[in-house]
């Protein structure tokens, strides 16, 4: 038992460790904590720097123990990962199984016995650092496809708790899903959780009826009823079948779970994740990221056009596709690199992973071929950056892009379009947005694409870099008054509320 009443638990901390320089006198340096990747964190950070609470999690390096610690205002609860459970739980089921599934089979899933063993391991390690965390009663908020299990494992461990989870990836459909070999096991986990948050109307509907086919358990709108007593001895044993339901549950709160009724009522729920709006225009009016700005496009041949891609260098993000739609625009002269040029910012991801090795050779090739021919002495075709950049950077970039290409082939929901939009407080700029990204049920005035149809995107391209300025200030203002009226603070209180706001509130839940 612990002291935290919030505790948020993910494989990633906010912070990765790096080791410092040795010191002259050839002693150890202080700890180097360093922002890590990925848009769950960057979502995260406000919340939890403002409610005191716990952060659990792993610290980005192998075999390395570190005592809690504060790091900017957050408290942080470090896990310790062995080299092996990396490559099984995190290289192999978290992101040559789930991710992979879990994003439409982009890629293929491997499915292997040893790296489910992991799995389970694993996850066993952060619902204990969570109980060890969590004051009697706290709410524990579960993050993202690693730790699937968690949830129930808190639960039989401490049915005090209130147990919240939410998915920041999709869910996939029913057809998709059923290849995992252990998919009875992944949903009783999840359920083991009070609410189920999804970024998207879609992945909550998929749950829920995966959770049907399986399991046969009722479903009205948003709530699943889960028999209470429905312990993993009956899962592994294979029934499929629905038990006896009989009286409803006593609500989402903990308190189902001890409730002498036959059921626990389980929200399944879309929360779309957001930024911190404001905190971005607010890097964006500074005099230097400005500067910077007009500093890029100097350095960059004071192009025309200046497009932008920002992505983790993952398949599921359509970067390939982006740059032969921009290829044969160029070829068929809509577009010239005298005018136009494209930054591509690549960051590195699970560079381990083989899927990741072979994705970064045929997007370096696929840019260096463009590259050699098209580019001139002064004018580079694509300026390729394989780096992650500090986020002042990232603003002065955005500032910078007249047009910004998300052409995510699918993703939960991706931040770096909605960062982009609460960065133009100038009101300029043109968002193309793939409709296979979460943000496209909320950025409804980007330019949507479908990115596998290359014409419709070479279109769409075309289109944004001749959209006269009065339809770019329009659009902008729409999209803006999304971005600041969603942001990640109405995200995480509007997930907490449900979470904690006990029987009377969710029998209130619409169901949408
Ligand atoms: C996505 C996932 C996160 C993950 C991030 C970075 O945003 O939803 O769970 O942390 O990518 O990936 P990595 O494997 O480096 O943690």
């Amino acid at each position: 038992m612990g002291t935290f009443s919030l505790v948020v638990v993910s494989n990633r901390l906010p912070v990765d460790h790096e080791d410092g320089p040795e010191n002259a006198d050839g002693t150890a340096a202080p700890d180097v904590w360093r922002t890590s990747p990925g848009g769950l964190v960057t979502a995260l950070e406000p919340l939890m720097r403002s409610s005191g609470g716990a952060w659990v999690g792993w610290p980005g390096v192998a075999d390395r123990s570190f005592e809690p610690f504060q790091n900017d205002g957050i408290n942080i609860v470090p896990v310790r990962l062995s080299a092996a459970e990396l490559e099984e739980y995190y290289e192999g089921f978290s992101n040559d199984t789930l991710w992979p599934l879990y994003h439409d089979v982009i890629a293929a899933p491997a499915f292997h016995r040893e790296t489910w063993e992991a799995y389970v391991t694993v996850n066993r390690r952060f619902a204990a650092a969570a109980a060890a965390s969590a004051a009697l009663g706290a709410t524990v908020w579960v993050h993202d496809y690693q730790l699937q299990l968690v949830p129930r494992m808190l639960r039989e461990a401490r049915p005090d708790l209130v147990i919240g989870f939410f998915n920041h990836i999709p869910f996939p459909p029913y057809g998709i899903y059923a290849q995992l070999p252990w998919r009875k096991q992944i949903l009783h986990g999840l359920l083991g959780a009070d609410v189920i948050g999804f970024q998207r109307v879609a992945d909550a509907g998929n749950f829920s009826r995966a959770v049907r086919r399986l399991f046969g358990y009722p479903t009205r709108g948003v709530v699943i009823d889960v028999p209470n007593g429905d312990d993993a001895s009956s899962i592994e044993a294979g029934s499929t079948g629905a038990r006896s339901t009989g009286a409803r549950g006593a609500g989402a709160r903990s308190t189902g779970a001890r409730s002498a009724g036959a059921t626990r009522r389980v929200i399944a729920k879309h929360f779309p994740i957001s930024i911190d709006a404001a905190a971005y225009e607010e890097m964006a009016r500074r005099p230097e990221i400005q500067a910077r700005a007009r500093q890029i496009r100097e350095d960059l041949g004071s192009p025309k056009t200046l497009m932008l891609g920002v992505d983790r260098l993952d398949y599921t993000k359509g970067i390939g596709h982006r740059i032969k739609a921009f290829g044969e625009l160029l070829a068929e002269k809509r577009l010239s690199v005298e005018d136009v040029t494209l930054v591509q910012v690549a960051s590195p991801s699970r560079e381990r992973v083989e899927t990741y090795k072979v994705l970064r050779d045929e997007i370096e090739l696929a840019v260096g071929r463009l590259n050699g021919d098209f580019s001139t002495i002064s004018h580079t075709a694509i300026s390729y950056h394989h780096h992650g950049y500090p986020r002042e950077e990232m603003v002065a970039l955005y500032l910078a892009a007249d047009v910004m290409l998300v052409t995510a082939l699918r993703d939960g929901m991706n931040l770096v379009a909605k960062e982009y939009v609460a960065v133009r407080f100038d009101g300029d700029g043109v968002l193309v947005l793939s409709e296979f990204a979460g943000a496209a049920d909320e950025l409804k005035q980007a330019i949507l694409i479908n990115p596998h149809d290359i014409e419709g995107t070479k279109d769409a391209i075309e289109r944004a870099v001749v959209m006269p300025k009065r339809e770019r200030t329009r659009r902008m203002r729409a999209l803006r008054k999304k971005v600041s009226e969603n942001d990640v603070a109405a995200w995480s209180a509007s997930f907490l509320r449900t979470l904690t706001g006990g029987a009377a509130v969710q029998a209130g839940i619409p169901d949408d």
